[in-house]
């Protein structure tokens, strides 16, 4: 198991989206065949890989600087509440800290708060809809680490 960094249009990249779209779009009635995705270009997407190798979670952090934002956090469903979320999420606020960011910011679905809770992050204001669901924003500042 590890973490890695994936590259824009790579074979792994590739197996992120059909995560992203199966686990994450689906269940909200979304499908990616309907989206433009050229912007990820410009974002960092990173992984957490199975011992095969293959791509068993992942985010995007959109943005550079003092404040990044976190972005389709999802884990395949086989391998959710093994820790892997709060190993892939550690890892990239790590990454990030080397870039020199200082806080990473969010909207969480509402049901995966606690998730976010657990590992420091803190609610930012009331609950909104997006995508046709709840949402809260999140945040954590980077330099009080508890990973
Ligand atoms: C939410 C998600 C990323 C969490 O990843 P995970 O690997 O299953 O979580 P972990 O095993 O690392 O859990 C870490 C801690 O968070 C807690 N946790 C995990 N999911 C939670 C949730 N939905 N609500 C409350 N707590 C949660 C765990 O119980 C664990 O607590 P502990 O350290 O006290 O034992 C994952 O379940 C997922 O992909 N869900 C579907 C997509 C999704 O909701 N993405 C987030 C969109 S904002």
């Amino acid at each position: 198991m590890s973490f890695t960094p994936l590259t824009f249009h790579s074979e792994q990249y590739k197996i992120s989206l059909e995560l992203r779209n199966n686990h994450l779009w689906k269940p909200l009635g979304l499908d990616m065949k309907d989206a433009d995705l050229s912007n990820e270009k410009n974002d960092r997407h990173f992984a957490w890989l199975n011992d095969s190798d293959k791509v068993i979670a992942s985010a995007i952090i959109s943005g550079s600087g003092d404040i990044v934002k976190l972005r389709q956090m999802v884990v395949h469903p086989d391998y959710q509440g093994k820790k892997i979320g709060k190993k892939l999420l550690c890892k990239i606020e790590d990454f990030m800290i080397a870039k020199g960011s200082a806080r990473i910011e969010l909207h969480a679905q509402v049901q995966a708060a606690g998730f976010y809770s657990k590992l420091g992050y803190k609610k930012d204001g009331e609950e909104f809809i997006e995508v046709g669901i709840p949402h809260i924003k999140m945040f954590r500042n980077l330099l009080c680490s508890t990973c």
